[in-house]
């Protein structure tokens, strides 16, 4: 196991009626900034709950943060706060409402132009206003880890960033909000929570048992519900595994002490950026033809993947391997993903242009030998297409 450093601050506060308990997460005298998306809180309760769970309090509201949150919607936001000398903010929506939140915290405590942020990946953020949320799409992990990922159309650029300073103070998870999602979202908070286990676990061994096993637990769990979350929308033992499997897929304690992959979500967030694909399909499409492609680095970690979460265990290693990444694109299949470049219109001139966005956004050491290179990219696109 290597060396590490684990911290998490964010209070969960999980359950039936939750939102209800937000009034003691933020300090009495606090000018709060609610933030949400395009409509789906207002129109499914979640911010009438929010409101009354902050009655009497001094509040300013701003929506219309997009799915894949765009850098000039947030700095509206970063005016604003200014503006009305807002002290904490509220994020209400999935991890695109999040991330944006966690932006404007860290911009509006940030001196000079905010895309250094982004092209630092964070490292020039020292401080950040205290923000909590209140989730309502189980994917991403937004509500309990530090990292940020947001869209500078004009520069066609989707760049993530992290800091030890833009953890929210607390996240409200309450199952029941998630009732109301679309049949695509689910599939794709599925998909994303799967990949993001995939990218801490599938990559070398390091005797990091209890990592492996948390890990292996993780995907087999999301196996099981991904089809049944899709079946049984009011199903509330579902819906609330599938909420704390999704936090815990990247909250931080499988990727403690191993090496970590990261690489299908950095070649993914280039295809969102080129036409706005939903990031869970781009990892359905990036994460088999990548896991064939590097079949070599990470064949050990293969093999034990297929058996002990596809029960596979026959056959040559070669032949588990292909068996065990057939599975694993069945699996999206099954939710109803499509895993090829065509099924979201990229040709080889998209290629051409994920390959070049690479080079220009420094992806160019991806991987967890930082041995993948954009020609390697190009190979994987090129299986994927
Ligand atoms: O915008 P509204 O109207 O709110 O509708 C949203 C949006 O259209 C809707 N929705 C959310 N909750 C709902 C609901 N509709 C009905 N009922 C509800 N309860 O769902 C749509 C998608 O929302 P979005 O927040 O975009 O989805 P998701 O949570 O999957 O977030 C995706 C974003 O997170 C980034 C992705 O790149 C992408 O930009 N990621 C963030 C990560 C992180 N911070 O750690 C890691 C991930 O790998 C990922 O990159
Ligand atoms: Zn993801």
């Amino acid at each position: 196991m290597n060396r590490f450093t684990f911290q998490n601050p964010t209070k969960i506060l999980f359950g039936k009626g939750r939102i209800a308990d937000l009034g003691d997460q933020i300090p009495a005298d606090a000018k709060v900034m609610i933030l949400y998306g395009g409509g789906s809180a207002e129109r499914t309760g979640v911010l009438g709950q929010v409101r009354d769970a902050l009655a009497g309090r001094t509040v300013v509201e701003f929506g219309g943060i997009e799915p894949n949150p765009r850098f000039a919607t947030a700095l509206k936001a970063v005016d604003l706060v200014a503006e009305k000398g807002i002290t904490f903010l509220l994020a209400v929506g999935g991890g695109s409402v999040i991330d944006a939140t966690k932006f404007v915290a860290a911009a509006a405590k940030f001196d000079g132009d905010a895309w250094d942020i982004l092209k630092s990946h964070g490292s020039v953020v020292t401080q950040a206003m205290p923000f909590g949320s209140v989730l309502t799409l189980p994917a991403t992990a937004s509500e309990m880890n530090s990292g940020s990922v947001i869209t500078h159309a004009e520069k066609g650029a989707k760049l993530p960033f992290m800091s030890p300073y833009t953890y929210p103070v607390f996240s409200v998870l309450d199952p029941e909000v998630t009732y109301t999602l679309p049949k695509r979202q689910i599939a794709n908070g599925v998909a994303d929570a799967f990949v993001h286990v995939i990218e801490q676990y599938l990559t070398y061994p390091t005797g990091a048992r209890v990592q492996d096993g948390f890990a292996e637990t993780l995907l087999r769990t999301l196996i099981e519900l991904g089809p049944e979350a899709l079946e049984k929308p009011e199903d509330y033992d579902i819906r609330a595994n599938l909420m704390w499997t999704a936090t815990l897929a990247l909250n931080g304690l499988i990727g403690a002490g191993v090496p970590q992959d990261w690489a299908s979500h950095m070649i993914g967030h280039e295809i969102t950026a080129l036409n706005d694909t939903d990031h869970a399909r781009t990892l359905a499409v990036v994460l088999p033809s990548l896991l064939n492609d590097q079949r070599g680095p990470k064949r050990e970690k293969l093999l034990q993947y297929g058996k002990n979460v596809w029960n596979i265990d026959e056959g040559t290693d070669d032949e588990r391997i292909d068996k065990t990444i057939a599975a694993t694109r069945g699996f999206f299949e099954d939710l109803g993903i499509k895993t090829r470049l065509r099924d979201y219109n990229v040709d080889a001139a998209g290629i051409n242009h994920i390959v070049t966005a690479l080079e220009e956004h420094g992806m160019t050491a991806l991987g967890e030998h930082r041995a993948i290179t954009p020609n390697d990219a190009r190979r994987i696109l090129e299986a994927a297409l």
